[in-house]
């Protein structure tokens, strides 16, 4: 019960890592705002790139669990367009779901994280903030742009005993990935042999890594970018 008493947001909770860190999260006493898109069947439905929706998620855990200790930012989509051919709004919608919602769900989060006393802030990037593939442009531009904001937020609120710290999961089999995997499985096949533990990432393998920094394990480690990935990214 390493979160015990604790109060949680995640967001993205209906599919993939959001919905296992969610479940952990709970399994280990934490209160949980699942959030998710409507029709996912999470407690609270909405689209976190609405207009105000950063702070009307905020204040639903609030209102529900009278306190807010972690923020787990992990909803995200990808994108698939080469450079030369994206779509103005698909570059828009890429950033303001991966990138702006998150930023602002942060900053909507942070009195209570302080009121709390030991705020954990764990936002989902990629080993894409980091490295590149065909048509990610907006894509690892959004997660580079995650990975850049926690740091700066981590500095800024360490002295509210705040940590914030972001993950870059490798190629994890989830809602976002199954779609061309099952279609194509020697596509998931290459992933698998080039990471170094020659598997592809379970949803679980990120719930885990969520739980250290969730946790009081994590309490001196921020301003990090902690790579799940199976030793894909050691390779040039
Ligand atoms: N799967 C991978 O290989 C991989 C690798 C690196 C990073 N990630 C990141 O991990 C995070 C979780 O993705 P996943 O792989 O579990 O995918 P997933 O598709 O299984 O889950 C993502 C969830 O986010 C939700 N979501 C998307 N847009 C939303 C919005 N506007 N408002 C509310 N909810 C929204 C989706 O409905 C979905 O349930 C994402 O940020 C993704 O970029 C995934």
């Amino acid at each position: 019960m390493r979160l015990q008493g604790k109060a949680a947001i995640v967001t993205g909770a209906g599919s993939g890592i959001g919905k296992a860190t969610a479940e952990l999260f709970a399994k280990e006493g934490a209160q949980v705002l699942t959030v998710d898109l409507p029709g996912k069947g999470t407690g609270l439905e909405i689209d976190i790139a609405a207009d105000g929706a950063p702070k009307k998620i905020v204040d639903a855990a609030v209102q529900k669990f009278g306190r807010l200790d972690i923020v787990m930012n992990n909803a995200g989509i990808g994108s698939n367009q080469l450079a030369e051919e994206f779509k103005r709004e698909s570059w828009d919608r890429v950033l303001a779901v991966n990138l702006t919602a998150p930023f602002f769900i942060c900053q909507a989060a942070i009195p209570h994280l302080r009121d709390c006393g030991a705020g954990r802030i764990i936002n989902v990037a990629s080993v894409m903030a980091e490295g590149t593939d065909y048509g990610l442009s907006a894509y690892c531009a959004s997660k580079a742009g995650v990975a850049g904001f926690t740091r700066t937020l981590a500095l800024e609120l360490g002295k509210f005993k705040i940590t914030a710290n972001y993950l870059l999961p490798g190629a994890i089999k989830t809602g976002m990935t199954s779609p061309l995997w099952d279609a194509r499985p020697e596509v998931a096949d290459v992933w698998a042999k080039k990471s170094a533990l020659r598997r592809l990432g379970q949803p679980i393998d990120l719930a885990k890594a969520a739980l250290f920094l969730a946790s009081d394990d994590g309490a001196f480690v921020t301003g990090h970018g902690l790579t799940v990935d199976g030793g894909l990214m050691l390779r040039v």
